[in-house]
């Protein structure tokens, strides 16, 4: 494959993983609502599974853009606002593990309902995620066109 068709076809798995992960945690918060039982429960089990699929293939068609996309890795590995986003990636991780712990143990538990204050904290989790994602996005536009370089 030429270079340039292969960073087209990595910047597009890139942006589709990208939606698809914002569009993820956007079903999460509309799962994860006051009186949350077990069916909402089990889709929800599933949809945080995917959720982590989808970020692990993120990371790896991320690396793979740094390593063979057309700027080379030089360009990233010296640049801060490239670090800035990973930070901000890997702040979105470890606020996802509460999350899926919470939902790993409720399920397990068979929890016909679960009370509404750990709704609450759980939604409150999502929506750190989700200001964290748009953080990325931020610093993924700005590193893209050399911001900061
Ligand atoms: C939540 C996770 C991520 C999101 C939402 C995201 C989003 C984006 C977006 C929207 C762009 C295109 C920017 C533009 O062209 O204006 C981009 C570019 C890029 N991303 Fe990500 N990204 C994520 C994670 C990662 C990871 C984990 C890596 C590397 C390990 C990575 C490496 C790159 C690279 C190398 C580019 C190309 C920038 C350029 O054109 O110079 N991304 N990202």
């Amino acid at each position: 494959m030429d270079d340039l068709l292969l960073d087209l076809v990595l910047a597009i798995a890139h942006h589709f993983l990208a939606f698809l992960l914002a569009a993820l945690i956007a079903v999460e918060l509309a799962l994860v609502r006051p009186g949350l039982g077990t069916v909402d429960l089990a889709r929800l089990g599933r949809v945080d599974s995917a959720y982590g699929g989808v970020a692990m293939l993120l990371i790896l068609v991320g690396i793979g853009r740094v390593v063979w996309g057309l700027k080379g890795w030089e360009y990233y590995v010296y640049y801060p606002v490239f670090w800035m986003k990973m930070a901000a990636f890997v702040a979105i991780g470890l606020l996802s593990i509460g999350p899926t712990r919470h939902i790993v143990a409720w399920r397990r538990a068979g929890l016909a309902t679960v009370p509404d204050a750990e709704v609450s904290r759980l939604r409150g989790w999502l929506k750190a995620e989700a200001a964290f994602l748009a953080l990325v996005l931020v610093f993924a536009a700005s590193m893209a066109r050399g911001v900061g370089y």
